[in-house]
């Protein structure tokens, strides 16, 4: 009986075991060979990306998605770049600073990943690396993150068979290397689109905004003026316009006086002192989702940002000039203009991307 018993957990624990193993090989159904078909980006109205090299393929978009959502990309094999990147709050974490494979912290708070198609002008808070294929090694590396080598990474991802068949079918042979884990998921980041927003809706004649979001939507575009209280807006989209909300920019949104600054943003990358402060322009697409908010995560409501520009803003040298010209006044926002900014903040939020399939982890 006794015996019986061991061997059916025994056999039991085998059909599990090569259960398991026959779903992780049938992780893409295709055949293993070279394919080049490439993978359709829903970019809607948005331009065309400027992509010079590296367009995304079907087969190399689910590879840097399979590797997104790895965890031996860690030191322990725990974590993977999705545990920071949370799909539910696009791409963000929720946490103030996220917390490392050794449960080491940093200082900065996680950004949101979406649309980096069209991040022209680099990537990290302080710009610091130039190209997504460059940056996507560099959480592996980093000690307060995964703290793993790239050789490790390579040496274990080889063990694997559907890695093996992947790479292969993405880039013409199975050999794993660090420069192709980079351009997988430099392909699967750029895959990733988010244009499904109310806003979206409205602007394609759509769908209707209520009163209160067009009133945000009016202070969200219209320039601050001093002179005129009655027609002055709060100028939002003078850093975060365009179509994907950001300017693209790197702007000392006024967050401390000089003298406070701790994290030097920017000046760190180009050594220049006139950059003190200053830290890329976020796109506010699904803005809703992804606090807390500011590169050190420091206001944790959307409320809070929006009392931050009415009548926060702290002069230092490097002060955007626009946010400097409202120091002496503040926006002058009254309750009815911050609840109609916050109702319009809330148009750009694109339920889609939280649950889009196509971003999801590949490995369940
Ligand atoms: C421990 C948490 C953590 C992990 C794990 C992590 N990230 Fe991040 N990510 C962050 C933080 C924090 C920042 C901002 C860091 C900074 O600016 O110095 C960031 C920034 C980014 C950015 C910049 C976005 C922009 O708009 O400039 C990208 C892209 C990104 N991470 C992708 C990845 C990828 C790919 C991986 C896995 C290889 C990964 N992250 C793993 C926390 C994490
Ligand atoms: C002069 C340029 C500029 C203007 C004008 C501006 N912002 Fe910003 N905004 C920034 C910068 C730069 C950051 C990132 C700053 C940081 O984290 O240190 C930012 C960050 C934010 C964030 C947090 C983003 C995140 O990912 O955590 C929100 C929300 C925001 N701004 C909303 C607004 C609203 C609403 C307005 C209008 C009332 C506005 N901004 C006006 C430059 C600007």
């Amino acid at each position: 009986m006794h015996s019986k018993k061991i061997f059916s957990i025994l056999g039991l624990g085998i059909m599990v075991a090569i259960m398991s193993h026959c779903k992780k090989d049938t992780i893409s159904p295709e055949p293993v060979k070279y394919d080049t078909t490439r993978y359709t980006l829903p970019i809607g109205t948005f331009p065309s990306p400027d992509f010079e090299d590296n367009i995304p393929t079907n087969a190399g978009v689910l590879l840097g998605r399979m590797l997104f959502y790895e965890k031996l990309l860690s030191k322990n094999n725990t974590q993977s770049c999705a545990s920071c990147h949370l799909q539910s709050h696009g791409f963000t974490d929720t946490a103030r600073f996220s917390l490392g494979v050794e449960g080491k912290r940093g200082d900065r708070q996680a950004m949101s990943v979406f649309n980096t198609a069209w991040h022209t002008t680099g990537f990290f808070w302080d710009g610091r690396s130039t190209l997504l294929r460059h940056q996507s090694l560099m959480p592996i590396q980093d000690p307060l993150e995964m703290n793993e080598t790239l050789d490790n990474v390579v040496t274990k991802l080889s063990t694997k068979r559907e890695y093996r068949d992947q790479f292969l079918r993405a880039f013409g042979n199975s050999e794993i290397n660090a420069e192709k884990i980079s351009l997988a998921m430099e392909q699967f980041m750029n895959s990733i689109i988010s244009n499904q927003s109310k806003y979206d809706k409205f602007l394609a004649g759509a769908g209707t905004l209520s009163d209160s979001e067009e009133r945000g939507r009016k202070l969200f575009f219209t320039e601050y003026n001093e002179f005129f209280p009655a027609q002055s807006g709060a100028d939002c989209a003078h850093c975060h316009g365009g179509f994907n909300f950001s300017n693209n920019a790197y702007r000392n949104n006024g967050l401390d006086l000089a003298s406070d600054i701790i994290d030097i943003g920017r000046e760190k990358v180009t050594q220049n002192p006139a950059d003190k402060g200053k830290f890329k322009v976020t796109s506010l697409r699904n803005i809703a989702l992804t606090a807390p908010y500011m590169h050190d995560g420091r206001f944790g409501t959307l409320e809070e940002v929006i009392e931050h520009y009415n009548s926060g803003i702290k002069s230092s040298p490097s002060l955007d000039p626009a946010l400097q010209a409202t120091i002496s006044t503040g926006l002058r926002l009254t309750a009815q203009n911050k609840a109609d900014l916050v109702a319009f903040l809330h148009t750009l939020t694109d339920n889609t991307l939280a649950t889009d399939s196509r971003y999801a982890n590949p490995h369940q």
